[in-house]
């Protein structure tokens, strides 16, 4: 069975205080009868001590929001998977297009970022999504499916288990702008068509697609209702506990 996820992304957001407040807030407003994966993402500086906050929880994790493509070494200013794992954090979130785009990371930079990742028991978190011209030329599944199979498909069945997928269309992140809950789940069911022609479809049932831009407590019931969509990957509306919130209600 796949889970539901909800992952609030910070990005370069939130001072120490801020950040703890929201965790803290979150975590008391979470229903007593919650069955959604909540996860955290906050800038590396706030990890450690947010997932200690975290410890013991059920269904309560966290993410580091990048990680660096090399075990180890004379990398100034990165942060290995190893170093991530060391703190006891379950997912690294890998391929946004934030990092896609302003710091110019390939597919193949990501493979590696996952097969490190991978070897040092991070699960992973692969964003992938179009921009407003690939949709507009309709070359959007063709996108999708190369970021997808360059950074993923060599992966042998039992590590692929360890993958999230998260459908993030680039003209919806931050923008005010969601795709239809509709338009979502015709890329999530084209997603698991094409895990399936390389996996089978047991592991592509249970692989979980969450989806993300824009998504706020307006819309999540309705894009979580449908069948391919598992969840979110959340960043304005996470920043906030209430909101933050009835994203997770909206299960
Ligand atoms: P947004 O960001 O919810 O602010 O659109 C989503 C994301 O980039 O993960």
């Amino acid at each position: 069975m796949r889970k539901n996820i909800v992952a609030g992304n910070w990005k370069m957001n939130l001072k120490r205080d801020e950040g703890l407040n929201l965790v803290n807030d979150v975590i008391n407003l979470l229903p007593s009868d919650n069955k959604v994966e909540v996860v955290f993402a906050p800038s590396f500086i706030h990890l450690y001590k947010v997932n200690k906050m975290c410890l013991g929880l059920d269904k309560v994790n966290t993410a580091s929001q990048n990680v660096g493509k090399e075990e180890k070494g004379a990398f100034t200013g990165e942060v290995s998977a190893e170093m991530i794992k060391s703190a006891n954090v379950k997912y690294a979130i890998i391929g946004h297009s934030e990092r896609r785009e302003y710091f110019k990371e390939t597919n193949e930079d990501l493979k590696q970022k996952i097969d490190v990742s991978l070897k040092n028991n991070l699960e992973v978190i692969f964003c992938c999504g179009e921009s407003l011209n690939q949709r507009e030329e309709g070359v959007h599944f063709n996108c999708i499916k190369s970021q997808i199979s360059e950074s993923l498909f060599h992966l042998l069945s039992d590590d692929f288990r360890k993958i999230v997928i998260a459908y993030e269309p680039i003209w919806a992140i931050g923008t005010g702008l969601t795709a239809s809950s509709n338009q979502a789940e015709e890329i999530h069911k084209f997603i698991r068509k094409i895990i399936a022609q390389r996996y089978g479809e047991e592991l592509s049932n249970s692989t979980s697609i969450l989806y993300g831009g824009s998504c706020n407590p307006t819309n999540a019931k309705e894009l979580f209702s449908k069948d391919n969509i598992d969840g979110g990957l959340i960043g304005g509306a996470s920043l906030n506990a209430e909101s933050f919130i009835e994203i997770i209600k909206s299960f």
